[in-house]
């Protein structure tokens, strides 16, 4: 039986096994996803924590319970660091970063890595999907080439399958099951093996005819977010100068039944993806001679939003003759975005930052981080300082940052000495209470 037939009945009876190689944000949910579905699932990681946590049977992201990982275990789910096991699965799923340099220039080195890693391993009729956001080309001009050069013939005796994932942490509407997929490969052989692979935990599959099809529908998804959000920004600035209640226009803007989709405004960009994936474009776009005006537009009014942020909290506190130095100044929600235990690039960190060195004493609560994280460009010494009617009112101002659907937002209106909401909980502005 040819190579092709014989995965793709493996994969459609579920006796294939899935090797998941990153076991992060993306890649986890998805390990439980097949494990569900009634696949063994093999898991691979080269953070020794994360194999350890669930031969435990227990999470390490407060969005997904223990129990879901240990049903899962029980079902058969590993995980290992030993890259050799490889040997083991017929589909290996790519879920590693992809984060950008100190130059904006994207770090693909995680990929790279991963196949070199793996390449001793891989045996005839298996295949590879990689899942993590990239540049248009990647899949084509990276990872075929090495693999072809360990021997493979592309959609003979191995298959390459891109297929960006569209996780959204925290978010309950949707699950790993229910987001539509889109899935391409490189050879029309290995579209067919793509399409197998993500069949039998997917509900729709959405395939197209190109792996840079792929690779640049899922920025062109980010991008639009991006340029989006930066110009409700924009239109907040211009709202706020007015007198006008953005919330408001954008609630109103919102009943059209077509041809408007609501942004909302907020301290900036924040999370693995909106901020840094539209810069893999702006990257591969100069090869071309191409200048992403929007993009690089979008970054500029995001990234501004912090410093914005700053000086409405400047004018709230002169409101009532003080200043940001000498200031206790607590900052609610540390987080990128509501109900998430996820740290990485948030505006309300760069606040923080920003306030520390106009010499506020600031201080957070986040009932995610009962201590801060360590971060790349940031280590604060601090611990959640908590919330409740009196210590509020220890702070000469508090900042809404991220707005945790487990603050008491009453609480926070009523007894805080001023506050500055970037999240538009507040309904009415008053002396006391502010938009940012
Ligand atoms: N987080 C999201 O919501 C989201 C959504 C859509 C797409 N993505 C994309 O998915 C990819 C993964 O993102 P994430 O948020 O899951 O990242 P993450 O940092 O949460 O997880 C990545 C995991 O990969 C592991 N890892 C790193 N290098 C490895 C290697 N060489 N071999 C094996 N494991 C390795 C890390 O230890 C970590 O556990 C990125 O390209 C990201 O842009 C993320």
């Amino acid at each position: 039986m040819s190579h092709q037939r014989d995965l793709i009945d493996k994969l459609l009876d579920k006796t294939a096994v899935i090797g998941i190689i990153g076991l992060g944000y993306v890649g986890l949910p998805l390990a439980l996803r097949y494990s569900e579905a009634g696949y063994c699932v093999l898991g691979f990681d080269i953070d020794p924590g994360k194999p350890e946590q669930i031969a435990l049977g227990k999470t390490y992201f407060q969005h997904i319970p223990d129990d879901r990982v240990k049903t899962a275990v029980d079902a058969g789910l590993s995980a290992t660091t030993d890259f050799r096991r490889v040997i083991e699965v017929d589909a290996l799923i790519i879920c590693v970063p992809t984060p950008l340099k100190e130059n904006r220039e994207p770090d693909i080195s995680f990929v790279t890595n991963t196949i070199e890693t793996v390449t001793p391993y891989l045996q005839p009729g298996q295949v590879i999907s990689l899942e993590s956001t990239t540049y248009p080309g990647t899949t084509e001009e990276e990872l075929r080439p090495r693999l072809e050069q360990a021997g493979f013939t592309m959609g003979d005796d191995f298959f390459l399958v891109y297929s960006p994932e569209r996780e959204d942490p925290g978010n309950a509407q949707f699950t790993t099951q229910t987001i539509p997929k889109v899935v391409s490969g490189s050879t029309e052989n290995c579209l067919a093996v793509g399409s197998a692979l993500y069949q039998g935990v997917i509900d729709q599959i959405v395939p197209v005819s190109s792996t840079r099809i792929a690779e640049m529908s899922k920025l062109l998804e980010n991008i639009h977010r991006a340029v989006n959000i930066g110009l409700v920004n924009e239109m907040k600035i211009v709202a706020d100068k007015m007198g006008i209640n953005i919330y408001e226009v954008i609630a109103a803007a919102a009943t059209k039944p077509f041809g408007f989709v609501p942004y909302y405004p907020g301290p900036g960009l924040g999370g693995h993806c909106i901020p840094i994936d539209p810069f893999y474009l702006t990257w591969k776009a100069r090869e071309y001679g191409v200048n992403t005006r929007f993009i690089e537009l979008a970054g500029e009014v995001n990234s501004a939003m912090p410093e914005w942020v700053v000086g409405k909290i400047s004018e709230a506190l002169d409101s009532v003759s003080k200043s940001i130095n000498g200031s206790r100044i607590l900052v609610l929600g540390i987080a990128y975005k509501k109900n998430v235990d996820d740290v990485r690039e948030s505006p309300s960190v760069e606040i923080m930052q920003q306030l520390r060195t106009l010499g506020a004493r600031v201080e957070y609560s986040d009932p995610y981080f009962p201590k801060f994280p360590k971060m790349r460009r940031y280590d604060f010494d601090l611990q959640d300082a908590g919330l409740d009617s009196e210590s509020i009112r220890d702070y000469d101002c508090v900042v809404i940052g991220t707005d945790h659907d487990l603050f008491d937002y009453d609480m926070v209106f009523d007894d805080a000495h001023l506050v500055v909401d970037t999240r538009g909980r507040l309904r009415e502005q008053n002396e006391r209470c502010f938009r940012a």
